[in-house]
């Protein structure tokens, strides 16, 4: 079996090495001649497993769309972000559509895993190619160092027809221990839709629970684990200081703007409330440092930890860079440190990590990721666990938004 990769970033890539780590030979294509030079240096953001696959297997990469032919199956897994106006921005999905259905010939069985809107599918692929199997299958790639491999996670498959789930389901099933086939290739997008929006509204809810808390001086943490504790009927979702990557913040809207008529209340206000929260946070930054007699104009304020998920060197969508911009903004000098990431751009202004955040004397760090060195912060140093997670010294002067 000859699988080819359509788009080799967080998901085709590690897509691409279980599927050579199943035995199938893999051809990666990707329209980044600096994303392949990348993979073939293996200076990539993996995890552990994924990079020990990158070393030990023979990844063909190309930049070249006519190996699309040569493959028995093409798998698309490229970005599908929402522009700043919260629209989808469908132009590496249309091209990387557009590519295969140049490229494909008959036989071939095509699988779309870009979480995309519903119908997507049918309109970029099912109508223009005849005597090619096609399927949606909505990819569950979980980055960093702590995520599930994904030979670990079902796959909900969403067929055009009979005999391209056959296919389908045959080939999924050597990177994933089940394969859950629905009706059609709609079913399977607006499966992806629900499970990103139901974690759009779980943390928007806990957002708002720690903020609920805090007005009725409870310890938000104390509740949530307290809640955790019920074995049915609850799931732990976590406060924070917003959201980024590439699903929750973005994966909504391609419900919304389908919907746009009718939108949904829950998911819209979720949607609004997560876009609102890094601007919460500052807000409780300005606050620490009027207690403390700082004036924000001269402040020096530390982001301690900037990707939007910890292990991983991914900035896409942080919402550390509006906390760093609207910090700046109001005249701090913001600055930021964290392990994996040297370089941030905010606005537009590019900025590099600080080079030793432990010999500088901030008026306050704001913790935004876990996964840095954070031993050195003292009790008395003020800081803004916008984690929730921080274990805080009794008598410190460490709070949470
Ligand atoms: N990153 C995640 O954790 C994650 C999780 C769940 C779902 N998703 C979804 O998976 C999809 C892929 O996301 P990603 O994070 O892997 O994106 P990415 O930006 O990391 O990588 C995409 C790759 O596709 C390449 N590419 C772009 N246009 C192309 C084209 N026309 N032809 C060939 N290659 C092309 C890019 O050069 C890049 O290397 C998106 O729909 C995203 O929403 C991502």
């Amino acid at each position: 079996m000859h699988v080819l990769i359509v788009g080799l970033g967080y998901v085709g890539l590690p897509t691409a090495l279980a599927f050579l780590e199943a035995g199938c030979r893999v051809t990666g294509y990707d329209v980044s001649a600096t994303r392949l030079a990348a993979i073939a240096k293996g200076q990539v953001d993996l995890s552990p497993l994924d990079h020990a696959r990158l070393r030990f297997h023979r990844l063909e990469t190309t930049a070249d769309p006519a190996a699309i032919a040569a493959a028995d199956a093409v798998v698309i897994c490229v970005p599908t972000p929402v522009d700043e106006h919260h629209v989808p921005d469908l132009s590496a999905l249309r091209a990387a559509c557009g590519t295969v259905v140049a490229h494909a010939v008959p036989g071939q069985l095509v699988i779309l895993t870009s979480t995309t809107y519903v119908g997507s599918t049918r309109d970029l692929l099912i109508d223009h190619l005849g005597g090619v199997d096609v399927v949606f299958s909505p990819e569950r790639v979980d980055p960093g160092p702590g995520g599930r491999p994904l030979e670990h996670s079902p796959r909900v498959l969403g067929p055009a027809s009979a005999k391209a789930g056959d296919r389908a389901e045959e080939l999924l099933k050597r990177v994933a221990p089940s394969v859950h086939r629905v009706s059609s290739p709609e079913a399977a997008e607006l499966c992806k839709l629900l499970e990103n929006s139901f974690r759009a509204v779980n943390i928007a809810l806990a957002n708002e629970f720690a903020d609920i808390a805090r007005e009725v001086g409870v310890d938000p943490v104390e509740v949530i684990e307290a809640a955790a504790t019920k074995p049915f009927g609850f799931m732990r979702f976590d406060p924070g200081p917003g959201v980024g990557g590439q699903c929750v913040p973005s994966d909504p809207y391609y419900l919304l703007w389908r919907l746009r008529r009718a939108a949904p209340t829950v998911l819209t206000a979720a949607m609004g409330a997560i876009a609102a929260r890094p601007q919460a946070v500052v807000g409780r930054a300005l606050e620490m440092l009027a207690a403390a007699g700082r004036d924000i104009r001269d402040a020096k304020v530390l982001i301690a930890g900037v990707s939007y998920k910890p292990g991983v060197a991914d900035a896409r969508e942080t919402p550390a860079m509006p906390i760093i911009a609207a910090l700046r903004r109001l005249g701090a000098r913001a600055e930021f440190t964290d392990p994996l990431v040297e370089e941030l751009v905010v606005g537009e202004e590019f900025l590099k990590r600080a080079p030793d955040p432990r010999t500088e004397p901030w008026d306050l760090v704001i913790v935004h990721t876990l996964g840095g060195d954070l031993g050195w912060l003292r009790p008395e140093q003020p800081v803004l666990d916008a984690t929730y997670r921080l274990e805080r010294p009794g008598d410190s002067r460490w709070e949470v938004p």
